[in-house]
């Protein structure tokens, strides 16, 4: 049996759409932090098929027709979840002998899981380093990066860090450099699973959204500009972009159609409150992905005083940056 960790990556300028599914060439490049408190832990093994006949048997007719055995923070998945790391296993699965190797995987996650807050990065690239470990492949970070886009495009970035880019126009996953010591503190605003996935709502933007053309021409500027406030250490403009960009982001679902959102109520209180802050004199600047909850970016310096600030009138998940070596496992 391996056992892996990964670390769940989030974005500072916003991957939000797809170029070319097929190729998984994404609209827009991209630049994220890794979190080294945000994490998946995996193990996975061989098994027979002695052994998925018994647990279907046990589970029920939803599992039937299952390829391998994957259990998500303790619960035996569905076909058709299953299905889908089946088909990332399967990018491990290339030699004639490994063609007909079954795999059971068991992963937990120590954050909500599909609420926004990026398990979907972990998780996959921890199922792409533990597939790494279990089929003897030795591949290198940017190696696995390059497959991790398949399972999910997001989970590309998680193979670097502290700080992490996807560059749409060479396809490259790589390090960006920063003297900038960076944190997150989670604002946990609400739990439960989304109603509309990332992949689903970007699809839906990408297709319908009336501002989506915009959306890609002004997140080219900002990913070149945020890759300059990143080498100058400049971090109110790294912020102020940061949040700018979200906001960018979201405008998009605003425009599609049917028009949605994934923000609520409590996420606009939350991002006022960032901002009463920053008058206060703190330098903290929000974002949001494909959920509600808020994410505060923020200097390691500044780390346990707005850690302290936040928590008094929210469940916080606060993380400093994982940096990540070549031989990380
Ligand atoms: P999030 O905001 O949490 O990333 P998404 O809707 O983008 O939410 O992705 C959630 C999906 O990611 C889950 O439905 C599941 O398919 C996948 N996922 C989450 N955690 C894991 C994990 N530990 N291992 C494998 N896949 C996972
Ligand atoms: C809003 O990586 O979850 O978090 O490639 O379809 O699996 P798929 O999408 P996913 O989308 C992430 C979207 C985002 C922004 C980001 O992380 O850059």
């Amino acid at each position: 049996m391996e056992k892996v960790k990964s670390y769940a990556n989030i974005a500072i300028i916003k991957y939000w759409g797809k170029k070319d599914k097929q190729k998984m060439i994404p609209a827009t490049s991209s630049i994220s932090l890794t979190l080294k408190d945000l994490y998946t832990e995996t193990e996975i093994e061989f098994i027979d098929d002695a052994e998925i006949k018994k647990e279907v048997e046990k589970n029920g007719e939803k599992f039937s027709g299952v390829r391998d055995l994957f259990f998500l923070n303790s619960e035996l998945q569905d076909k058709i979840h299953t299905e889908k790391i089946s088909k990332v296993v399967d990018l491990f699965r290339t030699q004639e002998n490994e063609k007909n190797k079954k795999v059971k995987i068991k992963t937990t996650n120590n954050m909500p899981t599909a609420a926004g807050l990026s398990s979907s990065s972990s998780g996959l690239s921890a199922i792409i380093k533990a597939c790494n470990k279990l089929f003897k492949k030795n591949l290198s970070q940017e190696q696995l990066a390059q497959i991790s886009k398949y399972g999910s495009g997001s989970s590309a970035r998680s193979f670097f860090g502290p700080v992490g880019m996807w560059d749409k126009n060479t396809g490259e996953v790589s390090e960006v450099k920063t003297d900038l010591k960076l944190a997150m503190i989670v604002l946990v605003l609400n739990e439960e699973k989304k109603i509309i996935s990332s992949r689903k709502g970007m699809a839906l933007c990408m297709e319908t959204s009336t501002s989506f053309d915009e959306w890609i021409r002004q997140s080219e500027i900002d990913f070149e500009n945020m890759k300059k406030y990143l080498s100058e250490g400049d971090f109110s403009k790294v912020g102020e972009l940061t949040e700018e960009n979200a906001l960018r982001m979201h405008e998009t679902t605003k425009n599609a159609n049917p028009p949605f959102t994934y923000l609520t109520e409590k996420s606009f209180e939350a991002m006022e409150y960032v901002k009463k802050l920053r008058k206060q004199g703190e330098r903290c600047y929000f974002t949001m992905d494909a959920g509600p909850n808020v994410k505060v970016l923020c200097l390691e310096e500044d780390f346990e005083r707005l850690k302290d600030i936040l928590g008094k009138k929210y469940k916080i998940i606060a993380s400093k940056c994982k940096v990540i070596s070549d031989n990380d496992d």
